[in-house]
């Protein structure tokens, strides 16, 4: 089947978020090919031959899961994808799509060969997925109409397209949808060489003059993420305008980050108050994520996709069957000696 473009007619339907100015800012720092974006390089191996045997085959890339932390680069991949397919990208969220009948409204606009990205994928409600399942398998939609003894079922045919969906809890899709991907990539933080060239690509768009050293200091500071990355970048820009310096020193990197309280392994304060809350407040723990929630006043879905994977990566804290724990390398973070309890805990 070949992929045709056509000159679309705008959509019935088509719920997505309103750009804010952030969302601005890293549409422009976003990598456009896959041999921009940098690392995840298992990813983009499989993405290269996946892409270019669909191309040879004229059809379309399968259905591919990205999951990962937030700021790991799902949304920036799913529009590689798409163009290095030669295809336009849809794009929708799970909580923005209300109705059965708006996701059918979004799914027969599509165009053959077009990618639909669905973020939050695993928010999505039950009626809505189900939608889904025929669309994915078959490029069909089984559509009921009418209510009561005149109800009738019809089948509507779509044009082939690609599902790309993005996740930060790949837990939380349900096993049926999750089956239905050919493709599942899970998104990795990016180490420290990664991140330097991330610091360098997006401070050479914004025409910031980084001197030696600095890109690397931001590059260990900033949780190993991106979207984090960016933002620094931006922050010390802007420290730099002000004091009226035309480049970026190492010392201007160290102030712009102790103004913004991130410490020298690139910890926040909501990271360090966590591990001081499990270790003041819950002997080390373990505690499970609503008690220690309430007590950080901090949202359960905030502390398991924002906070956990980055300090769980560094070995500070560990998810167990019973809750959190703070590990040795957690309380020698925060200089606290370990108590004979929190040992016990820890090492039984
Ligand atoms: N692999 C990468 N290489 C270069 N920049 C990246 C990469 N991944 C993410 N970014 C940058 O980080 C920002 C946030 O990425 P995004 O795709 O929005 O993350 P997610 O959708 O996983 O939350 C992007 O605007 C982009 O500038
Ligand atoms: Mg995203």
């Amino acid at each position: 089947m070949a992929i045709k473009r056509h000159k679309r007619k705008e959509p019935a339907v088509e719920p997505t978020t309103s750009p804010s100015e952030s969302d601005a800012f890293e549409v422009t720092l976003r990598p456009k090919k896959l041999c921009d974006y940098v690392g995840q390089s298992s990813i983009k191996e499989h993405l290269i031959v996946y892409i270019e045997a669909a191309k040879k085959r004229s059809e379309p890339l399968g259905h591919a899961v990205l999951h990962g932390p937030p700021g790991l680069g799902k949304t920036t991949l799913a529009n590689i994808i798409a163009r290095e397919m030669g295809s336009q990208m849809r794009g929708t969220s799970g909580p923005a799509i209300e109705k059965p009948g708006d996701l059918a409204s979004l799914l027969s606009n599509l165009e053959e060969g077009d990618v639909l990205f669905i973020d939050e994928i695993h928010r999505m409600r039950p009626a809505i997925e189900e939608v889904l399942y025929s669309a994915m398998e078959d490029f069909a939609l089984d559509l009921v109409i009418g209510k009561g003894p005149a109800a009738r079922s019809m089948r509507l045919e779509l044009k082939p397209f690609t599902l790309v969906g993005a996740t930060t809890k790949i837990g939380s899709v349900s096993a049926p949808l999750r089956d239905r991907f050919s493709h599942n990539f899970k998104l990795n933080f990016y180490n420290t060489i990664e991140m330097e060239q991330i610091v360098e690509r997006t401070a050479g768009i914004l025409d910031v003059q980084m001197e030696e050293g600095a890109a690397h200091l931001v590059a260990k500071s900033c949780r190993s993420t991106p979207r984090i990355a960016n933002r620094l970048v931006r922050s010390i820009r802007d420290f730099a305008q002000v004091s009226n310096e035309t480049s970026v020193s190492k010392d201007r990197v160290e102030t712009t980050l102790s103004k913004l309280g991130i410490d020298n392994k690139g910890l926040d304060h909501t990271d360090r108050e966590i591990l001081r809350t499990i270790i003041e407040k819950f002997s080390g723990g373990p505690v499970g994520i609503s008690t220690l929630a309430a007590a950080t006043a901090e949202e359960s879905d905030t502390l398991e996709d924002v906070y956990e994977p980055y300090l769980m990566q560094c070995g500070y804290l560990q998810r167990t069957a019973k809750g959190r724990t703070v590990t040795q390398l957690g309380y020698e973070l925060l200089g606290v000696a370990l108590s004979e309890d929190a040992q016990r805990a820890l090492f039984s």
